[in-house]
């Protein structure tokens, strides 16, 4: 498949591994990569700005092929020092960037200096546009289905997908709910010129997290992801375990969340132990919708060739028939 996507990051294939705090290292991202998609390391899964260098540096031992960092601008209970990370990227000599959760604008002219392209993942046509207007290269449009933060619209893929294609000039991957072929046709179809996949590739072989894990995410039905921080307006997608379950509780009381009554249950570090350890009581961690598409452990390159084949054989086949 040849796409605006392909043709800008340099791939092969239109399919792309979105940053996933805690997964996106090395092993997964040159895997992704060197199956012709684009793999993706997390900036913030480093603890330092010199990690992540090092982190970049293992990458490319691994993939000759191109590869992102992500780049994610959220509230943290932690400051972070997003400056020297972004600087960190620009002297990796990485060429790709995504970047979400805040307006990238105050980085565009450092990534452009180094001739960085800038994917912008927005949960939004509004900001989907401004990313177009201040110069990012490419969206990622994340709906309502996504893992992580989908925003607090609540407009699915059905509606935003083609919205994006009516109204951007720059191209865009469809993000939040792909996981297979028919997925990718749709995405085709509305508009977008890629998809962006999370959830998906954290239940591969070469994702850097537990067994168990991706077993209960195989498991798992469409209906085995719950929303949090709803009260907080910092909306965010994750598995329904008992944790979740917990923090909705807190959530639906009268009056205001106070942030303090939920963060021994939502701690990252708990999170990160709990993908080391294969404990899934232990804290929270995002998955999307799609879990209730998937029923496999692959490899990156049988999921990506799998969802590519199944996607051509859709479009030259199912929808050309329908047409003769
Ligand atoms: C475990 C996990 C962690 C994630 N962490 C981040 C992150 O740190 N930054 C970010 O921009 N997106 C993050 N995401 C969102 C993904 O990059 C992607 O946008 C999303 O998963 C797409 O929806 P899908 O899961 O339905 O494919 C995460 C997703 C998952 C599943």
């Amino acid at each position: 498949m040849r796409t605006r996507v392909t043709e800008l990051l340099g791939i092969e294939h239109p399919v792309v591994q979105g940053g996933m705090q805690w997964v996106g290292l090395a092993e997964l991202a040159s895997a992704v990569s060197n199956a012709g998609g684009l793999g993706i390391i997390t900036g913030l899964t480093q603890p330092t700005p010199e990690a992540l260098l090092k982190e970049v540096a293992r990458c490319r031992d691994m993939t000759d092929k191109p590869f992102a960092v992500n780049l994610t601008i959220l509230p943290t209970i932690k400051p972070v020092p997003y400056e020297e990370y972004a600087q960190a990227i620009v002297d990796s000599g990485v060429k790709i960037v995504e970047t979400a959760g805040r307006n990238p604008e105050p980085f565009l002219p450092l990534f452009k200096a180094a001739g960085i392209k800038v994917i912008h993942k927005c949960t939004s046509i509004r900001h989907s546009l401004k990313a177009e207007k201040i110069g990012c290269d490419m969206v990622s449009v994340d709906g309502f289905e996504c893992a992580g933060h989908p925003g607090e619209d609540d407009v699915t893929n059905m509606i935003l997908l083609p919205l994006a294609a009516r109204r951007l000039k720059i191209p865009f991957l469809a993000s939040g709910g792909f996981g297979d072929g028919r997925g990718l046709a749709a995405a085709l179809a509305m508009g977008a010129d890629g998809i962006n996949m999370g959830t998906r590739f954290m239940v591969t072989q070469e994702a850097p997290i537990h067994h168990n894990v991706k077993q209960r995410m195989v498991e798992a039905s469409e209906l085995d992801t719950a929303l949090i921080y709803r009260s907080l307006r910092n909306t965010a997608r994750v598995f329904k375990n008992s944790v979740a379950e917990q923090v909705m509780a807190i959530e639906a009381r009268a009056g205001e969340t106070n942030f303090e009554d939920i963060k021994h249950l939502v701690a990252g570090v708990k999170g990160r132990e709990l993908f080391n350890d294969g404990d899934l009581d232990k804290g929270i961690w995002s998955a999307g919708m799609v879990v209730g598409l998937i029923d496999d452990i692959p490899t990156c390159a049988e999921l990506i060739s799998r969802i590519v084949r199944e996607a051509e054989h859709i479009i030259s086949d199912r929808l050309e028939r329908m047409i003769a």
